[in-house]
């Protein structure tokens, strides 16, 4: 089932919608069609009492103030871009560098911030809506129109499954993302104490203090970044590890074992375990990198749903993308989208009860 309802207004009057997919697990993901934001995901508990599993905020006003993307669909391009700088097809481009002198998450106005025109597809077993978005030449100087589609699906299985397709008129770069925070014992619980975290990947790709790759692709083995079995995150951020000190926690792109190009279907990424409720959010994806995210930058303000204040390291990321700088890493699979191609990826997060 879909119910749709206004959610509140942008500064220039027009409305932004929420629009929620529900099945018939009595499982309900609220959607913006502000930056396509996951605002509310609720899962049914054997108490009945639903849970609340992803952060979010209860005003279009605390969304356009938040500098942490808070379940936004990210692009054109998630994560950094050394500089902001990049060559493609000869030509040198210049993008808005918005943090600490890279490009982040596709520049100040990036689509997370856009209001997309959504459409419905199935009402039905599996809601399901289209969402859509048309990026100009130029749009915060990337190269050539970008047409973007986001479908989001969610299975009587109780996944939530984004399919992203795109086209363009002139060769440019896509790596799009969604930046949901899961807490999967609730978005109010404050921490992340009792998560446990898997991703199937041998290597990462190590960062200097900027986040930027240095290029290499290292082994994870004997390094915090081994979590190719469930593992507490808690281990790892206690860490003294120089990669964990460069990004105050886990802020890294893991390079996924089980990645081909040209998948049509995904394959199982990574997991996360809450010890306590016994709930699992499983990744699936068609994407070559995972960066998790353990929320080490994310402050108390704006106040969260409900007046619940965040708190760093309150919630986990899983940001299936390419891996970050590739423009500038030519042997990093490549997130060049030419003129005549469509973008087709996919990721699944499901929750297991
Ligand atoms: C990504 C980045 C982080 C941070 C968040 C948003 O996860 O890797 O460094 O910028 O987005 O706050």
């Amino acid at each position: 089932m879909i119910s749709k309802q206004i959610f509140g207004h942008l500064p220039d009057g027009r409305a932004v919608e929420q629009i929620s997919l529900i099945n018939a697990n009595g499982m309900q993901i609220d959607i913006l069609n502000l930056g396509g934001i996951i605002r509310r995901w609720l899962v049914p508990t054997p108490s009945s009492e639903q849970v609340d599993i992803v952060l979010g905020f209860d005003t279009v006003e605390d969304y356009l103030a938040d500098q942490a993307y808070l379940g936004a669909l990210v692009g054109r391009y998630a994560n950094r871009i050394k500089h902001g700088k990049f060559t493609l097809k000869e030509t040198r481009y210049q993008l808005d560098a918005n943090q600490g002198g890279n490009s982040l998450h596709g520049g100040v106005d990036g689509f997370n911030r856009r209001l997309w025109q959504t459409s419905v597809i199935s009402q039905a077993l599996n809601p399901s809506i289209c969402l859509q978005l048309t990026s100009e030449d130029g749009d915060q100087g990337f190269p050539g129109q970008l047409k973007a589609e986001v479908i989001y699906t969610l299975t009587e299985e109780n996944s939530l499954r984004i399919e992203y397709r795109a086209s363009t008129d002139q060769a440019t770069l896509y790596n799009p993302t969604q930046h949901s925070y899961f807490n999967l014992a609730g978005h109010q619980s404050g921490d992340i104490d009792s998560h446990q975290a898997q991703i199937l990947a041998s290597h990462f790709t190590p960062t200097d203090s900027n986040a930027i790759p240095s290029g290499e692709l290292a082994p994870v083995a004997n390094t915090p970044f081994d979590l190719r079995e469930l593992t507490p995150v808690k281990v790892g951020l206690a860490s003294s590890h120089e990669q964990i000190k460069f990004g105050s926690g886990y802020d890294h792109n893991w390079c996924l074992d089980g990645y081909r190009a040209d998948l049509q279907q995904p394959f199982f990424a990574a997991m996360a375990l809450e010890t306590q409720s016994g709930r699992k959010l499983i990744v699936n994806t068609t994407m070559p990198g995972v960066q998790l995210y353990t929320a080490n930058f994310l402050g108390s303000e704006p106040i969260g749903k409900e007046g619940v204040s965040y708190q760093g390291n309150g919630a986990l990321c899983f940001e299936t993308q390419f891996y970050p700088d590739s423009p500038n890493q030519p042997h990093f699979p490549s997130a060049m989208l030419e003129k005549g191609q469509t973008f087709y990826a996919v990721t699944e997060y499901q929750i297991v009860l």
